[in-house]
């Protein structure tokens, strides 16, 4: 048995809506009553339509937004739900993924310092040791040590994601969360970011949650699979027996609407990759 670095006990999320002149106010359920476990090494899917609670999800989990109730154990300890007492330790924990990463990279900073700065704040790693770090990760995700000195707008969508990658590895997390981080990729360097996602999860032992919409990309990525549907889990299990007995009808109507030849397609682009 496995060690179970992220588990999620009927979490749950409201928004509460104050109202305006023509507007009451109200309560929006984003998420409600959720649970989930991933073991070391394993990823979670986590698909669904837009709206259903997949990022407000995704941000309890990085412990960037409070859940309304619920309990959250990150590496068997048990999360502040309300967040009032996150440690520095808890919260590098847990690294977060974007699908825009231009947005959260600062236009003005080199990439070398873009990785090494989450050194520098929570670590007392010295200079030098900090740049070495940081050029041995900008390797790991296929970048070069020639892109150190560059900024972000010098590289591709692509180039930029693996970037975002490497920065969310510089403080070892053991939880990475990746909302829709491909979404925004041409379909060929999709295949080459998840490809870097599957070396990098063997390379160490990785925990990944991974939102996504496209089912394609969650058959090859997933262990196990959560539907949501309006903030409820309508099915959570292992891939295989999900995309063989979807249970909701939701469900079948999700899968009924994707292509097999998509997910064949994707796989055997892989495969050549890989080989390659
Ligand atoms: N800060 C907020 N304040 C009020 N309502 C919010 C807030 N964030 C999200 N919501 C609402 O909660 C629900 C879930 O939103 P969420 O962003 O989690 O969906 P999602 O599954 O990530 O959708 P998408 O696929 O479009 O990214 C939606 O109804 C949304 O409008
Ligand atoms: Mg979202």
């Amino acid at each position: 048995m496995s060690r179970v670095v992220v588990e999620g006990r009927d979490i749950v999320r409201d928004y509460h809506m104050t109202g305006g002149l023509f507007r009451p106010a109200r309560t929006v359920h984003a998420v409600k009553g959720v649970s989930f476990k991933v073991e070391q090494g394993k990823t979670l899917a986590i698909v669904g339509e837009s709206g259903c609670g997949k990022s407000t999800l995704a941000r309890i989990i990085t412990m960037i937004d409070p859940a309304t109730s619920g309990e959250l154990f990150i590496d068997g300890n048990k999360v502040d739900i309300a967040q009032k007492a996150l440690t520095p330790e808890m919260r590098r924990k847990v690294q977060i993924v974007f699908q825009n990463p231009y947005g959260s990279l600062n236009p003005r900073q080199k990439i070398g310092d873009v990785l090494a700065e989450p050194l520098l704040i929570n670590t007392d790693v010295g200079a030098d040791e900090r740049q070495a770090r940081a050029m041995a990760m900008l390797k790991k995700v296929g970048l070069e040590e020639k892109h150190y000195n560059r900024y972000p707008h010098m590289f591709s969508g692509g180039q930029r994601q693996r970037i975002a990658i490497a920065r969310a590895l510089m403080l070892n997390p053991s939880l990475l969360v990746l909302d829709e981080p491909v979404s925004a990729l041409d379909l060929s360097v999709q295949a080459q970011v998840l490809n870097l996602l599957a070396d990098l999860q063997d390379e160490f032992r990785l925990t990944y949650v991974f939102i996504s919409h496209d089912l394609s990309v969650v058959r090859y990525i997933a262990d196990d699979v959560m539907v949501m549907y309006y903030g409820e889990a309508v099915e959570y299990g292992p891939r295989e027996e999900v995309f063989a007995n979807p249970g909701h009808d939701y469900t079948k109507v999700l899968f009924a609407a994707t292509p097999r030849a998509d997910v064949e397609s994707i796989r055997a682009r892989l495969a050549k990759k890989r080989a390659a």
